[in-house]
């Protein structure tokens, strides 16, 4: 769950990025709301219909993802975290070698501790009638070859009475040392039927399903997404994210179209049948998801490379100390613009020089390949919302919406999940930030404004450089001419006063999703 999802598909490549450097990507856990014996939704969707008794009606022989020989991966090696005191026990999977896949891993771990100790503070810890809540983090190898290795990954929460489990696949080229998202293994056809298909396929298991948490898990949530032992799409969801919690974590198996049998369409001519086939249904899965299949039912051990060939970001992100040096982050707001942005990109990749932007989701739609080729440049990109709305003006229902609409907009344009957001017009709210801590975002505001939207003025833009301190947060806007012609000049006047520019990441550190902040220390 957290970081895939299917049915809309609408992002593309990135997830297969998916996860890359943002990584992240889930939603926390709303703190403190439920009682002891109701696991806490940890995805994107509305509340999860609960069960106040998660006792099994039955136990439903869910369909299980591939597994293959783990120590066949010679590159392979754990990362563990553990709590015995809180009954923590997370282990994932690392791949020498190839720190982004790592980092997201553990960030991933990560994310399992935190929300499982938001949710079961020592204060709100049920009675001793009730057995103390653990959270057992585990996985698996699904797939394996030198373009793509698949890792399960598996949490469980016994908080007390029930269980709730949450999984996620990490799709991984480990050739161009790539995050794919799960998305990304299908087409948009795939997308378009997958929906009735898991819901006819599931009606068939008699598993009732709810039918709005169902569309909306696929809609923007992020199944589990991989292949059976039978080479059968697998889809795995969480507990209690599309149906009450007895039914556990349903998932199900859809055979692929190419891979439908006369035993489907019995009495016609083997070849009349692949012809229908083909005419009907068109493919569902895309390059990258014929090599994850592939890797999933012939692993191929050898040759995994052991560093990815992939370009080396730039030297500035690793080396740079923010707390001996004075950091700058500039922040261009309301792009891609088609006329502006690759122009600014042009001249940061000529000055060395990375940014941060904060994107529109419907810019992010419609010019995605600029806003992956920044990302691809090195720098930071985050969420300015869906459309531009006054984030204080919408409903709860509304607000969700929107953040969770631009940030998979974001993802399907970079393959990462977006974990900063600048709220338009800076306008906040106790509701735009607990929305915000859903949908994982820290709020970004600024200390240095430019005001190039209004007086459209390269030299005053410049000129306001003189507010810069070490830790500031600059604001500027991609979408102006003039801004843009400002930026050379701002780069050599901030150098020239001894300052670094960095993303706000580089700036801030890690933020915490719902917090907002105005500059560095
Ligand atoms: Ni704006």
């Amino acid at each position: 769950m957290r970081f895939h999802a299917l049915k809309v598909f609408t992002i593309p490549a990135v997830f297969a990025l998916l996860i890359l450097a943002a990584c992240g990507g889930e939603t926390a856990p709303p703190a403190g709301e439920t009682p002891p014996t109701s696991p806490p939704s940890r995805t994107t969707a509305p509340a999860p219909v609960r069960s106040p008794d998660p006792t099994p009606e039955r136990e439903p022989n869910w369909p299980q993802i591939q597994q293959v020989d783990p120590s066949a991966l010679d590159l392979l090696e754990t990362r563990t975290i553990s709590d015995n005191e809180a009954r923590i026990h997370i282990v994932v999977p690392q791949l020498a070698g190839h720190e982004d896949l790592n980092a997201h891993l553990h960030q991933w771990a990560q994310h399992q501790e935190e929300s499982f100790r938001d949710n079961y503070r020592p204060d709100e810890s049920p009675s001793a009638a009730i057995a103390a809540p653990s959270l057992t983090a585990t996985w698996s190898v699904t797939a394996i070859s030198p373009t793509m290795v698949g890792f399960y990954l598996e949490s469980t929460e016994s908080p007390g009475a029930s269980t709730a489990t949450y999984r996620e696949v990490i799709w991984y080229n480990p050739t161009a040392g790539e995050l794919v998202s799960g998305r990304d293994l299908l087409t948009d056809a795939a997308q378009k039927q997958l929906e009735p298909r898991i819901a006819a396929e599931l009606e068939a298991q008699d598993v009732k399903i709810e039918p709005e948490e169902f569309e909306h898990a696929l809609t923007d949530g992020d199944p589990a997404l991989g292949f059976t032992e039978r080479g059968e799409l697998f889809i795995g969801f969480d507990s209690y994210e599309i149906g009450a919690g007895s039914l556990g974590a349903p998932s199900v198996a859809l055979t692929l179209p190419g891979d439908r049998t006369d035993e489907n369409v019995k009495g016609e001519d083997p070849a009349d049948s692949e012809e229908r086939e083909n005419a009907n249904e068109p493919d569902w899965l895309t390059d990258a998801g014929r090599a994850a299949k592939e890797a999933s039912l012939e692993p191929e051990t050898t040759d995994v490379p052991e560093t990815p060939t992939a370009p080396d970001p730039p030297a500035s992100e690793s080396e740079i100390d923010c707390e001996k040096e004075k950091c700058v982050a500039l922040t261009f707001d309301d792009g891609p613009s088609a006329k502006t942005t690759s122009k600014l990109l042009d001249i940061l990749e000529r000055e060395e020089v990375p940014a941060t932007f904060f994107v529109l989701g419907t810019q992010a739609k419609a010019f995605p390949e600029i806003v992956a080729r920044a990302h691809e440049d090195g720098h930071e990109i985050g969420s300015h919302t869906w459309k531009h709305a006054n984030l204080t003006s919408l409903s709860g229902k509304a607000l969700k919406k929107d953040l969770a609409t631009a940030n998979k907009a974001i993802k399907k344009a970079t393959g990462v999940e977006p974990h900063l957001m600048r709220p338009p017009y800076g306008a906040l709210d106790a509701a735009v930030a607990k929305a915000a801590k859903k949908a994982d975002l820290a709020l970004i505001l600024w200390d240095v404004d430019t005001l190039d939207w209004d007086h459209r003025d390269a030299k005053k833009t410049v000129k306001s450089m003189k507010d810069v301190s070490a830790g500031s947060i600059v604001l500027m806007h991609d979408i102006h001419e003039t801004t843009i012609d400002a930026v050379p000049q701002v780069i050599k006047k901030l150098r020239k006063a001894g300052f670094t520019p960095v993303t706000v990441s580089q700036l801030l550190g890690d933020t915490k999703p719902g917090e907002s902040y105005f500059r560095g220390s």
